[in-house]
């Protein structure tokens, strides 16, 4: 099989400074892009101007810097919006990543409209981060979590879905694409229903934003959160999308400076959307370097990287199954650039840190998804996740890698 794309990958891995590292004496490939993509130069350089030539703060100063500063920042908030398709950058609100942003929801919607005997459906094959927030507020509330189930190739039970939903239920929070799994989720579907309901849906897109389109418009999601760091942009950053109707009526997240109108000591009111929910001092050069990973990414095309990443998944899907002793978990007909695998008789933190022996970066262990790990009867999985820079030699590599860890192992 060959990878005919449309992108050229030669000159796309010059972008990226780190892929000429060496690692343990060997050229490094990068497959563990779920965790986080590496950066191209234009990120770095954006960071490295912001320090040098505009560092001020924003909203407040006067002078020409904290103009520049705050013009830069708000460009990020529009770039965003175009990138998630919302209706207005009002509805985007910065965070730290998309674990804030399901906190930030829990703490503030979930706090204030979930009640007593509620009902927050979750599903399998969610990411730690969307489950902790919503047991936290179940148990403060008293509402009830309740799990949709999954199907032996990693895909959603939908009828089971479907018959959980009742006038009960008042939250819905999803993962758009499983970063354990690859599984993508029929999220559209998953919130139609839920609106008949009534009941408001939240969508995890650490995985979704950085390999699908999104149109919030279109899903007609109540709440998208995504990281920078996935979409080859700066850790500790993120965005959190929200229904201008719902922000508006939500409380603040944190108290503090920005998010306020007036504040006296009998009583204080808020600023306007988004600043009522962005309190102190932002993480302003990374959210300017975060537009610059955006752009990147609009410069290539999604629709390109996409296909790419696709036939990597194909490729290496195929020369995977061909392994003796080794299955692959998770083979939803709709699957995103990540595939997990087991083998029979080799434990995965094996498999780890042998390939890195080669040079070879995966992850493994239960991917911060132990309750999927034990509904799958697995400690844990290893997995190899792609990204627009990597390459079919590459994934033969790991392929050879791969077969010198079973000699290594089985003798
Ligand atoms: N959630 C990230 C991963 O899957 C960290 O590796």
């Amino acid at each position: 099989m060959n990878i005919d794309t449309k992108i050229n990958i030669a000159a796309i891995r010059e972008d990226f400074p780190i892929l000429n590292e060496q690692v343990n004496g060997k050229a490094l490939v990068y497959f563990d892009n779920a965790a986080t993509s590496q950066k191209p130069q234009v990120v770095i350089d954006a960071l490295n101007q912001y320090y040098t030539h505009t560092n001020a703060n924003i909203h407040r100063g006067a002078h020409y810097l904290a103009a520049k500063a705050t013009s830069e920042y708000e460009a990020t908030r529009e770039a965003i919006k175009t990138f998630l398709n919302a209706e207005s950058s009002e509805e985007i609100i910065f965070t730290k990543g998309t674990t804030e942003g399901i906190n930030l929801v829990a703490a503030t919607y979930g706090r204030k409209f979930i009640k007593k005997g509620d009902e927050i459906i979750i599903s399998t094959m969610e990411h730690h981060s969307n489950i902790v927030p919503w047991q936290m507020l179940c148990e403060e509330k008293e509402a009830i979590l309740k799990v949709i189930p999954i199907n032996e190739t990693g895909e959603l039970d939908l009828d089971a879905y479907k018959n959980m939903l009742s006038d009960r239920t008042k939250l819905v929070s999803i993962v758009h694409i499983s970063n354990a799994l690859g599984t993508i989720n029929p999220v559209k579907e998953m919130i139609e229903a839920a609106h008949q309901v009534d009941a408001v849906v939240f969508v995890d897109g650490a995985q979704g934003a950085v390999h699908l389109d999104i149109d919030v418009q279109a899903l007609d999601c109540d709440f998208y959160a995504f990281s920078g760091h996935k979409v080859y942009a700066p850790t500790g950053i993120g965005a959190l999308y929200g229904k201008k109707a719902i922000l508006e009526k939500m409380p603040p997240y944190h108290g503090g400076g920005e998010m306020i109108k007036e504040v006296s000591f009998e009583k204080t009111t808020y600023n306007e959307l988004p600043f009522k929910i962005e309190a102190g001092t932002p993480n302003i050069g990374d959210v300017i370097a975060f537009k610059a990973a955006l752009d990147y990414v609009q410069g290539i095309g999604k629709a390109h990287i996409a296909a790419h990443e696709k036939a990597l998944l194909d490729y290496a899907t195929q020369q995977l199954a061909a392994i003796e002793g080794l299955r692959i978990v998770g083979t939803a007909k709709e699957k995103a650039s990540v595939i997990s695998f087991v083998f029979e008789d080799i434990h995965h933190a094996d498999v780890g840190v042998l390939l890195d022996n080669q040079g070879i970066a995966i992850r493994t262990g239960h991917h911060c998804a132990q309750p999927l790990m034990k509904h799958l009867g697995l400690s844990g999985t290893s997995r190899a996740s792609f990204a627009v820079y990597n390459t079919q030699e590459e994934v033969d590599q790991f392929i050879t890698g791969l077969k010198k860890v079973i000699k290594m192992m089985r003798g």
